[in-house]
């Protein structure tokens, strides 16, 4: 139908020109991702965005760049490096993608097009529109978490987001509001809109260059969209994590299997209940000096459930041959801004803040805690 695909032309040009004419006043222009823009700087930026904030993650990419500037550092470094600059960013299976993708690019050569970007691990369809429109300034389609809630306010999507038939919907909204010209503006641009004006609480939509036709604004319906399926509430998982320093204070750390939570890691051995704790550390060939000392412990909030940590410590000697293999860490180490291997987020707080303990206590003269 010539008329349908004219009007259809008509909206793309009114909501992308009025998109991009907000952008250029009220977007985001200092991005460090985007000073310079490389194929390379990019793809690491939207990994790192992905699930997480731009605010979260400017300085995990600083230190990132810092570190490894090109592709081929990127590719070439041990894996614990990458993960040491990736703690408390969280999803760590991005990082180990990341690393596993850099090395097929210095083989295979970085990748142009919007299939060469999806065929790489971690990159899935929207990352990879992000990508080209990004780094090559070439027309593609995104449709990540932002975007969605943009659409499906303004096309008043009323059906669970996930659901196929509303994903149908949203890449058709999305493939009919992307202009030809200025894609990498537009990708950041609506991006921005999400985050800023239409976000999930609060949406500013006084302020928003899109809200004359926007269905949901007009129907007052802009704070039921989109419509997410009931969480189920996250199970609890409890686990007891110990604490073993030897007798020159330096700290027990496993490796974690490489994949699942907190797959490739070095973290604190863990037991699913304190009666296993012995057994475990019989298992480690680690003999016990005194009693274990309550540490206290913290929350931490997984996707599908929340973990409840408690913290035992010891003082331990090695003894012969372990079941696993473990790592011994000075505490200054791994309390450092690079530590020698990747740590959980809430293991490296810990570690942290005991670091910080042992020095107030040396200059105890300083503090009256
Ligand atoms: N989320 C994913 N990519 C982004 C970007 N380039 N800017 C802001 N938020 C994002």
């Amino acid at each position: 139908m010539p008329g349908a695909t004219f009007s259809r032309r008509l909206v793309t040009a009114a909501f992308a020109e009025r998109l991009l004419g907000w952008f250029d006043r009220h977007g985001r222009h200092d991005l460090p991702w985007q000073h310079p823009r490389s194929p390379y700087r990019v793809w690491v930026s939207e990994i790192m965005l992905q699930q997480t904030q731009v605010s979260t993650v400017i300085p995990y990419f600083q230190r990132f760049m810092d570190r490894f500037s090109a592709l081929e550092d990127l590719a070439a470094a041990q894996s614990d490096a990458v993960l040491s600059l990736w703690t408390g960013l969280g999803y760590y299976a991005r990082a180990r993608n990341l690393h596993l993708a850099a090395r097929r690019m210095v083989i295979e050569g970085v990748p142009e097009t919007l299939e060469g970007w999806a065929a790489l691990p971690g990159v899935g369809p929207s990352t990879a529109a992000a990508i080209v429109a990004q780094a090559f300034d070439r027309r593609a389609v995104i449709l990540d978490g932002n975007v969605k809630r943009v659409l499906s306010r303004h096309g008043a999507v009323d059906t669970p987001v996930e659901a196929a038939a509303a994903q149908r919907r949203l890449w058709a909204l999305a493939d009919e509001r992307t202009p030809d010209d200025r894609a990498a503006d537009y990708t950041q641009a609506i991006m921005d809109l999400g985050a800023t004006l239409c976000r999930r609480g609060q949406p500013l939509c006084d302020y928003c260059p899109v809200a004359t036709d926007c269905r949901a604004y007009a129907q007052g319906r802009v704070a039921e969209l989109p419509v997410k399926r009931r969480r189920k509430a996250r199970p609890t998982r409890r686990r007891v994590l110990l604490w073993l320093e030897d007798e020159a204070g330096n700290l027990f750390l496993e490796k974690r299997p490489p994949t699942g939570i907190w797959g490739g890691l070095a973290s604190l051995p863990e037991c699913a209940t304190a009666e296993g704790i012995d057994e475990r550390l019989a298992g480690l060939a680690l003999d016990r000096h005194d009693d274990w000392r309550d540490m206290g412990g913290f929350r931490h909030a997984f996707s599908h459930f929340e973990l409840e940590a408690s913290l035992v410590a010891a003082s331990v000697v090695p003894r012969g041959v372990a079941e696993s293999q473990g790592e011994w860490h000075g505490l200054d180490a791994l309390a450092a801004s690079h530590p020698p291997v990747g740590l959980p987020g809430p293991v490296a707080r810990v570690i942290r803040e005991r670091a910080g303990l042992l020095s107030a206590t040396q200059d105890a003269g300083r503090r009256d805690d």
